[in-house]
C-alpha cells in the first residue's frame, strides 16, 4: 500500500493509504459480520483511511442513521485499534426526525449552526468511541447559517482536542475559500481535505439536483480543480469512483447524468487500456484517479471482501504516461 499525508499545512498531519474505504453501508445493507471482514481485509492490506458520516445510512430504515459510526466503533474497540486508523466521519446532513422522504432531506438536515456542530461532533465521539475525530467534514451547505458560526464552531473543535483535521464536502467552491479565508483571519483550523465526487466518467453539470437548481454542487469542480491547483497542500477524497459498480455491471448502468458529451469515447479509452494492462475498467479508473493531478484519493464501497481486493489490487497498477494521455484526451 502506498500512502500520503493529509492536513499537510497543520501542525497534525497524518498519513493515509492512498486509496480509502467507504462505510456507507456498513450496519445497514452490509450486516456487521461482512462489514468487519471487510475492514480487517482493509486494515491487513496496509489501508487506514476509512469514511463513514454521523448520518449513514438513514435511508436504509428511515431513522436518523448513525449505524455506520456504530459498527466502525465496536470494531475499533474489538481490535484494540487506536492511532493506526484515521476514521474521517462528517456531520451536518444528519436528518432531525426520523421518517423522512429522500427527496426531502435537505429541509431537515440538522445543518452547520454552532449548536448543530457541538451536539453532532459530541454523538460521533461517542458512537465512535474516541476521544478525537480524526477527520470532520461538513457534508453539505448550509445556506441558512453565517458561515464564520460554523467557522468558529468548527475550529473550537480542534482547539478543544475534540477534532484532528477539518474538511468539507458537497459545497460550492467560493464556500471553500471563503470559510477558509475566515478561519485564516480568526486564526482558527480551516478545512484541510475536500471530498467531492470524480470519477473516470464525466458528471453533467447541466441538470439540476435535489440540492441545487444550478447543479450538482458535490462534483469536483473545474473552479475547485483550479483552487486546488493554487493550494497544494489540499487534496480531494473522491467519492463513487466506481459509480456503484456501473463500469462493469449491467445491473448498475450509469443514468442520465452520465451522458455527458465524450464519456462514449472515454469508456473506449478505458476498455482499451483496461485490455492493455490486463487489468479490469474498474482498476484502470481507481489508478487513473490516483495519478491524478490535482491529488484524488480514491473513496470506494465495498460489500464484500472480493470487490474491496479487486479496488486494492488497482493501487499496484501504474498507468504509463502515453495511457494516461489517451485517457485524459479521450472526447
Ligand atoms: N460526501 C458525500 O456526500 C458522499 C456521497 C456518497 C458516498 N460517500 C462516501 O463514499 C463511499 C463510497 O461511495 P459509493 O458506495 O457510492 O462507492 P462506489 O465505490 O462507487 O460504489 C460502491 C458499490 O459499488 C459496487 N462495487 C464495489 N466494488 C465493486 C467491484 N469491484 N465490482 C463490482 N461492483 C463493485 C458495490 O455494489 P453492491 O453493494 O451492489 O455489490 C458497492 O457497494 C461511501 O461509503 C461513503 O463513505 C460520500
Amino acid at each position: 500500500m502506498r500512502h500520503l499525508t493529509i492536513g499537510a499545512a497543520t501542525a497534525a498531519p497524518r498519513r493515509v493509504s492512498a486509496l480509502a474505504l467507504g462505510a456507507m453501508r456498513f450496519g445497514t445493507a452490509t450486516p456487521e459480520p461482512a462489514a468487519f471482514a471487510i475492514l480487517d481485509h482493509f486494515l491487513a492490506a496496509g489501508g487506514n483511511f476509512i469514511d463513514t458520516a454521523n448520518n449513514y445510512a438513514w435511508w436504509h430504515d428511515g431513522s436518523r442513521g448513525g449505524h455506520s459510526e456504530a459498527v466502525l466503533g465496536r470494531w475499533r474497540a474489538s481490535r484494540g485499534l487506536t492511532d493506526e486508523v484515521v476514521i474521517a466521519t462528517k456531520l451536518g446532513a444528519r436528518p432531525t426526525r426520523a421518517g423522512v422522504e429522500f427527496a426531502d432531506r435537505a429541509a431537515v438536515d440538522e445543518g452547520l449552526s454552532a449548536a448543530a456542530i457541538r451536539a453532532a461532533a459530541r454523538e460521533s465521539l461517542e458512537r465512535l468511541g474516541v476521544e478525537r475525530l480524526d477527520l470532520l467534514y461538513a457534508h453539505v451547505e448550509d445556506p441558512r447559517v453565517p458561515l464564520a458560526e460554523t467557522v468558529a464552531a468548527l475550529g473550537a473543535l480542534v482547539a478543544g482536542g475534540e477534532v484532528g483535521l477539518l474538511g468539507v464536502s458537497n459545497h460550492r467552491a467560493w464556500r471553500v475559500e471563503r470559510a477558509r479565508a475566515l478561519a485564516s483571519a480568526a486564526g482558527v483550523a480551516g478545512y484541510e481535505v475536500l471530498q467531492y465526487h470524480r470519477s473516470y466518467l464525466q458528471h453533467r453539470t447541466d441538470l439540476p439536483s435535489p440540492r441545487s437548481r444550478f447543479g450538482e454542487p458535490g462534483l469536483l469542480s473545474a473552479d475547485l480543480c483550479d483552487y486546488m491547483t493554487a493550494e497544494p497542500d489540499l487534496v480531494n477524497v473522491a467519492y463513487s469512483p466506481l459509480l456503484a459498480g456501473g463500469y462493469t455491471r449491467p445491473d448498475k448502468a450509469p443514468g442520465e447524468e452520465y451522458t455527458a458529451a465524450g464519456n462514449a469515447a472515454r469508456l473506449g479509452a478505458l476498455t482499451e487500456i483496461a485490455r492493455e494492462t490486463d487489468a479490469t475498467p474498474n482498476q484502470v479508473v481507481l489508478a487513473w484517479l490516483m495519478g491524478d493531478s490535482p491529488p484524488s484519493i480514491p473513496l470506494v464501497g465495498a460489500s464484500s471482501v472480493d470487490q474491496l481486493q479487486e479496488s486494492l489490487d488497482a493501487v499496484e497498477l501504474t498507468l504509463s504516461a502515453d495511457q494516461r494521455a489517451r485517457l485524459d484526451e479521450a472526447r
